[in-house]
């Protein structure tokens, strides 16, 4: 009898085995899986049209900039900064030893960053050996900028809050105004991109991602304020979008410039019509300062939240009153990023009613992380199709990093688990992953919230303006 058991599970064992022997190297349940998730996300993206009828208006601020895009590592070996032996973080970079210690703690964890560069002489040799390097790449930057293009492309009619150089005006679509001064020299941003997987010196990064270094002279001014404001009385957005105050991190403002920056940009928001939604769009800061002047001036007029992975924490830690997170998992579980979300969506709204009066309530969060998007709405506000931008959403951020409208599934992979728990707490739900219904949603509280599994691109063209345009996809099917 024994034996008898021993058999049959061993031949259970076999079986098995052999089952996975022949499963294993067939792609074809797998691209299966991933085509029945691709249309089911095409579908519930499709189940909203932005009509052309009632084309959203949308004003977008601040600022923008010129990116050369170029492989990162390259770059530093051009310039001769070694692989630093020594990661470490730095609020803004003095010279090329820090930037080779900065990069080493961001690069292997594959964790987004964007620093100030306050040395002049390294940036400008940066940007030169930036222009030198084979395969570089020029294209429009800056959160505003690329939303902008994005709800262009979406069908919006956009107002645009930034100073530009002609040739950058002439660029962009002709569904966009641009409210701001003219300038001769655009500012420039460098963007470091590398794959899953390079090497620098004995470091392998664990995802795509970039490290982003920039020396603005105009940006962190917001000196396109004035006019932007001006015009938005006659404009009459449906949505206010404010995004690029990261910027003002660690610039060496003089002393209360930012505060009486932030302070008219309170005063813009807050004067904003009701019937104007406002979306603020989180960045990477760790300027403590700026984080705590945000917090006063800016998250009290925010109807909406975006941000990614690492913003998410980094604000939360700020509520809790401990050290901002300057660098955080980049592949957190759905049960981890919603229990922050929660959390966030608290303690926002918390703060609200105790400024009782002022102010908008939070009534809508978007986190975008690699393997997934979450949305938290409101019920009964005036947020729409949350399943069908939670959808879009993810269908971009394929289409921005692989850098192609058209998702090829031969590009793409599915990292999130099959099944996620809703939280971390014991005795949470489950939810299965369902191919044909791969966005989920479900209700809480007085909210709702989606998630969404991404079809993560595994050859990457760009992370950078990644997120922008993930939140602007998700936005335009909501107003
Ligand atoms: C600024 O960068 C240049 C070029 O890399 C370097 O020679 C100089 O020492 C740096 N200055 C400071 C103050 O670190
Ligand atoms: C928080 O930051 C302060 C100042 O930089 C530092 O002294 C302290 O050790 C930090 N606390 C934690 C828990 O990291
Ligand atoms: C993201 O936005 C930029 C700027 O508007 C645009 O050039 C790029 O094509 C966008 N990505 C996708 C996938 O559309």
């Amino acid at each position: 009898m024994a034996i008898v058991v021993k058999y049959s599970s061993l031949l259970s064992l076999a079986v098995v085995l052999i089952a996975y022997w022949f499963r294993a190297p067939d792609r074809s349940v797998l691209d299966d899986r991933l085509d029945t998730v691709l249309s089911s996300l095409l579908r519930a993206e499709r189940k909203v049209g932005t009509s052309s009828v009632s084309r959203p208006r949308v004003a977008i601020g601040f600022g923008g900039c010129v990116d050369i895009i170029v492989d990162g590592v390259a770059l530093l070996n051009k310039i001769g900064v070694k692989p630093s032996y020594q990661p470490l973080h730095h609020d803004y970079i003095e010279n090329a030893e820090q930037l080779g210690q900065s990069f080493a703690f961001f690069f292997p964890p594959g964790a987004a960053s964007e620093r100030f560069v306050v040395n002049d002489t390294l940036f400008s040799e940066l940007v030169e050996a930036s222009r030198e390097l084979p395969g570089n790449r020029w294209s429009i930057g800056g959160n505003a900028p690329v939303m902008a293009s994005r709800m262009a492309l979406e069908g919006c009619d956009v107002l645009l809050g930034g100073s530009f150089s002609t040739d950058f005006t002439d660029i962009l679509s002709q569904r966009i105004t641009v409210a701001g001064n003219t300038l001769d020299e655009p500012d420039i941003h460098l963007i470091l991109e590398y794959p899953t997987g390079a090497t620098w010196g004995p470091y392998t990064s664990l995802r795509a991602n970039r490290y982003i270094v920039h020396s603005d002279d105009h940006n962190p001014y917001l000196d396109s304020m004035e006019q932007f404001q001006e015009q938005l009385k006659s404009f009459k957005p449906d949505l206010l979008v404010v995004g690029g105050l990261q910027m003002m991190d660690n610039f060496p403002f003089k002393h209360g410039v930012r505060e009486s920056l932030l302070n008219n940009l309170a005063q813009m928001l807050s004067s904003a019509s009701p019937q104007t939604t406002v979306h603020f769009e989180m960045a990477s800061f760790v300027d403590e300062g700026l984080m705590l002047d945000l917090l006063q001036y800016v998250l009290p007029h925010a109807d909406s939240l975006g941000m990614n992975e690492q913003e998410l924490p980094n604000l939360l830690s700020l509520f809790r009153g401990s050290n901002l997170t300057v660098l955080s998992d980049p592949n957190p579980r759905v049960a981890t990023v919603l229990d922050q979300m929660r959390e966030l969506y608290r303690l926002v709204n918390q703060h609200h009613h105790q400024d009782a009066g002022t102010g908008r309530p939070l009534t809508r969060l978007h986190v975008h992380t690699l393997a997934f998007q979450a949305i938290i709405v409101k019920r009964g506000s005036q947020w729409k199709n949350t399943m069908s931008a939670t959808a879009k959403a993810s269908l971009t951020a394929n289409r921005h990093v692989c850098g192609s409208a058209d998702i090829d599934l031969s590009k793409a992979r599915l990292i999130m688990d099959e099944s996620f728990s809703t939280s971390r707490s014991e005795g949470s739900q489950r939810i299965p992953l369902q191919e044909s219904r791969p966005v989920s949603c479900w209700d809480e509280d007085d909210y709702e919230i989606c998630v969404a599994p991404v079809l993560v691109c595994t050859e990457v063209y760009q992370t950078a303006g990644g997120g922008d345009n993930i939140s602007a996809a998700g936005l335009v099917l909501q107003v």
